[in-house]
């Protein structure tokens, strides 16, 4: 296993997940090779709930990483567990084309590119 999934296996182990029980850890890898990960964090009041992918995003950004190569994302499901749409957008705006690597406990892993996964995106260059 590379570091970047015992990473975000280690971040999984940390989930907050007291209301769903759905553990997922997720690491992203900068283009100098740091890597950061995540867990997601559950509120009970819900809708402030903050999925793996992003905490780890988010750290990496706070702890001044500008450009990634690569997200890992694990949880203890058959079908392979995708970001959600939210994580999907901000990895783009944070990130833009970047390959996603979907793994669960039993060792099936499947690597996709995050053009593919949010197609037309919204981002800032409509701002201009
Ligand atoms: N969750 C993530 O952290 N990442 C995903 O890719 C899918 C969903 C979390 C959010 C919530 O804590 C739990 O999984 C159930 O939706």
């Amino acid at each position: 296993m590379d570091a970047l999934r015992q990473t975000a296996l280690d971040a999984r182990a940390r989930a907050h997940a007291p209301f769903s029980h759905f553990l997922v850890g997720a690491a992203v890898e900068t283009v100098d090779g740091r890597i950061f990960g995540g867990c997601n964090v559950e509120n009970s009041s819900y809708g402030l709930t903050m999925c793996a992918e992003r905490t780890a995003i988010f750290r990496a950004v706070s702890e001044g990483a500008k450009r990634f190569t690569r997200i890992a994302v694990v949880a203890d499901t058959e079908k392979l567990t995708p970001p959600c749409g939210a994580c999907r957008q901000v990895l783009w705006d944070l990130c833009g084309d970047l390959e996603i690597i979907l793994f669960n406990l039993q060792g099936a892993s499947e690597s996709f590119r995050l053009a593919d996964l949010l197609p037309r995106a919204f981002d800032a260059t409509f701002l201009d």
